[in-house]
């Protein structure tokens, strides 16, 4: 049994475990909404005789409690004048998303995972908007098909058929909300199938590692060498399923050689395996003909993955998969049991970017900008910090900068970054043991506004140079 406050004051729940004293109880409840941030400082508290009368406790209770928690410093009582929530609380743990709040955000970053955000093509996006309005039924703000609406889904299979080589049957494309759903959901269907483990190249993106645990899906680390993951290895995972970013490895950069393409497919048609791939960034390529998606090899073995978070902006949270045929119904299942799906909305809009050809243009665009970008920073690089090698550098929004030994290290390089309001990220993270086989930084040149690109590189050659010298 517990005892609610909603009544008075500020508008809070307060659960009164019915175990211990009323006053303890009293005491720990407030103590627990202060410190996850529920009841903020300078929050003013009701009258103790208020709450008395809504917890139905004596007033003696509530003003012991109150004295207690002053004497502790979360409260601040001033005679006569009332009770508030004090500005500091002792040994109070900042919410996570308070502490995020809180922190800083770098003058330049530099993450690998992030789009130009002011890029977006808002007017784009808008009119798309409208136009996808203009006629549409009303049915269509229904609950809808699971794997998301029919024009969006054809949409989606001509381009990546296009601009791909996806084999897309648009009847078996599931839009989603960013990869890493995609990855989920599928995981989720794979365990529910009784799979164990899942083969997940080792670097890679650590929440993908996380998405795979929930999951309950151990993993099974495939290492990455210079032609990319190693599939040939495959055949020694007791798993029949493998997570691969083939296009372009993240975050090594490394395209699969042709000979671990076969290799991947080899092993899942002799398996009966499944290959997830990841084809995150696969349209933004610089140097050379677009790598095509592995899944064209495959399509009953290979569910390919795309995302818009790279292309437009990962806060729509707008990912698709194309499945094998076996996949879809389980799919849909989870799908319609979790209802985790992407709005109506969203989905007219970028319907109608991939019809009027908007969504291309678009990439294009921010293609020929990432590549200046791109070739900005390898001169910079070359001539700022000739010792350091970057890797990866052909495609994406990012590249892997190696260190050698003897010079400063990633974190020394990062601590010092941080310190000039620059965030770096360290390659280590990637990797499951933390233990890359050289020691490196990644680096995005995707994520900062474009009118502040010119001054990020400047204040990261300094750094470099400074460092290095
Ligand atoms: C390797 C890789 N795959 C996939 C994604 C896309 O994630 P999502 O579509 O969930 O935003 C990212 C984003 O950072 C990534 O780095």
């Amino acid at each position: 049994m517990t005892q609610d406050w909603t009544t008075s004051g500020p508008d809070l729940h307060l659960a009164l475990s019915a175990a211990g004293t009323r006053h303890a109880a009293l005491e720990d409840a407030l103590r627990a909404a202060i410190r996850d941030g529920r009841l903020a400082a300078g929050t003013r508290l009701p009258s103790t005789r208020a709450l008395a009368g809504d917890l139905g406790l004596s007033r003696g209770t509530v003003v012991e409690a109150f004295a207690q928690l002053a004497a502790e410093g979360y409260l601040d009582a001033r005679h006569g004048a009332g009770t508030w929530v004090a500005g500091i609380s002792p040994g109070a743990v900042a919410p996570v998303h308070a502490a995020r709040q809180l922190a800083r955000p770098a003058r330049f970053s530099f993450s690998p995972g992030i789009p130009d955000l002011t890029s977006f093509p808002q007017a784009a996006w808008i009119s798309a908007l409208r136009q996808g309005l203009r006629g549409l039924s009303a049915s269509a703000l229904g609950y809808g098909d699971p794997r998301g609406r029919a024009d969006l889904r054809e949409q989606l299979a001509s381009y990546l058929a296009r601009a791909r080589g996806v084999r897309a049957d648009p009847e078996l494309v599931i839009v989603c909300a960013g990869f890493r759903h995609g990855l989920s959901l599928l995981a989720r269907v794979l365990r529910a199938e009784g799979a164990r483990t899942l083969a997940m190249e080792d670097p890679c993106v650590p929440q993908h590692r996380e998405v795979a645990a929930e999951a309950g899906l151990a993993l099974w680390p495939l290492a990455v060498d210079g032609r990319g993951a190693r599939t040939d290895l495959l055949d020694e995972s007791s798993g029949r399923a493998a997570v691969l970013s083939p296009a372009h490895q993240f975050p090594t950069g490394v395209v699969l050689h042709p000979e671990r393409r076969a290799a991947a497919v080899a092993w899942a048609a002799a398996t009966g395996g499944l290959i997830v791939e990841d084809d995150y960034d696969g349209e933004l390529r610089y140097d050379r003909q677009p790598v095509g998606a592995l899944q064209a090899l495959a399509p009953d073995r290979v569910a390919y993955g795309g995302t818009a978070s790279k292309t437009l902006a990962p806060g729509l949270r707008l990912g698709w998969l194309v499945v094998p045929p076996r996949l879809l119904d389980p799919i849909v299942s989870l799908r319609a049991a979790e209802d985790v799906h992407v709005s109506a909305l969203e989905q007219v809009a970028l319907c109608q970017l991939l019809l009027s050809g908007g969504y291309e243009r678009h990439v294009r665009r921010m293609r020929a900008r990432y590549r200046g970008r791109r070739d900005r920073l390898l001169a910079l690089l070359a001539a700022r910090a000739p010792a350091l090698t970057p890797v990866g550098i052909s495609a994406g929004l990012g590249l892997l900068l190696e260190l050698p030994d003897g010079g400063p290290t990633s974190s020394h390089l990062i601590a010092e970054a941080g310190r000039r309001s620059i965030e770096l990220f360290p390659l280590d993270t990637h990797y499951r043991d933390g233990r890359p086989p050289r020691d490196g930084v990644v680096i995005g040149y995707g994520a900062l506004p474009e009118h502040d690109f010119e001054a990020g590189l400047a204040a990261l050659g300094d750094l470099l140079s400074d460092l290095l010298a």
